[in-house]
């Protein structure tokens, strides 16, 4: 059975509740409900929710949430923060994704988890900002262990470094694009009230582990 269109499944994302207290060591902004669409519209059409899926560093849930939504039988969201953990469960009731979606806490660093061949989501904190350039690298690590295709977001300009990353291990960028966050002033480092973040998204297959 065909999942819901992309905008069908953009606006019931929309109804997910947003960090209450967003912590900014561990970058917590939400995914747009518009870009969860997107990979996970892109996702289901590419076969990839057909896997288990596993979405790194899930905050709100809305990545795993939007895999379910999709049709994916079984999304888990991995996050290091417990109360984190407790609003995605909130989400994924209020949208009636509770049967197809599991938390746990786990720091992806320390690459928590053993899956099967699983599809990675994951919008990881960039650490652009705190004068950690590529504080993604680690999340992409622990995609590459789990993953047969993973989506990952990354900082404006990563291009070059996914693909050498994924080169280096055997896989291949086969999708790339680009993704405006809109983002208000949350954290000190944000001088204005109302900001836009430039993203960039990628499908990465990789090879035989
Ligand atoms: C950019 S936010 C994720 C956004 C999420 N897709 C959403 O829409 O809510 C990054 C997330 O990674 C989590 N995180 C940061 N470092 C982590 C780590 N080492 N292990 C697991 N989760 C981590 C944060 O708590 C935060 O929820």
């Amino acid at each position: 059975m065909p999942g819901p269109s992309r905008r069908a499944l953009a606006r019931r994302l929309e109804s997910l509740d947003d960090f209450a207290e967003p912590s900014a060591a561990l970058e917590q902004y939400l995914t747009p409900p518009e870009i969860a669409a997107h990979v996970c519209h892109l996702a289901s059409l590419q076969g990839d929710l057909e896997r288990p899926v596993v979405d790194l560093g899930t905050g709100t849930g809305m990545l795993a949430i939007a895999a379910a939504l999709a049709g994916a039988d079984r999304a888990v969201g991995v996050d290091v923060d417990a109360g984190a953990l407790a609003l995605a469960r909130e989400n994924a009731a209020r949208v009636g994704a509770t049967d197809a979606t599991g938390w746990i806490r786990g720091d992806v660093t320390r690459h928590p988890l053993s899956v099967g061949d699983a599809t990675v989501l994951s919008n990881p904190p960039f650490g652009a900002q705190r004068g950690n350039r590529h504080a993604d690298r680690a999340f992409l690590e622990a995609a590459r262990e789990l993953a047969v295709v993973s989506y990952t977001i990354h900082n404006e300009g990563s291009r070059s470094f996914v693909e050498s990353f994924a080169a280096d291990e055997g896989g291949e960028v086969t999708h790339a694009f680009r993704a405006t966050f809109p983002i208000a002033k949350r954290f000190d480092f944000h001088a204005e009230a109302e900001a836009t973040l430039e993203a960039e998204v990628f499908r990465i297959e990789w090879g035989d582990r």
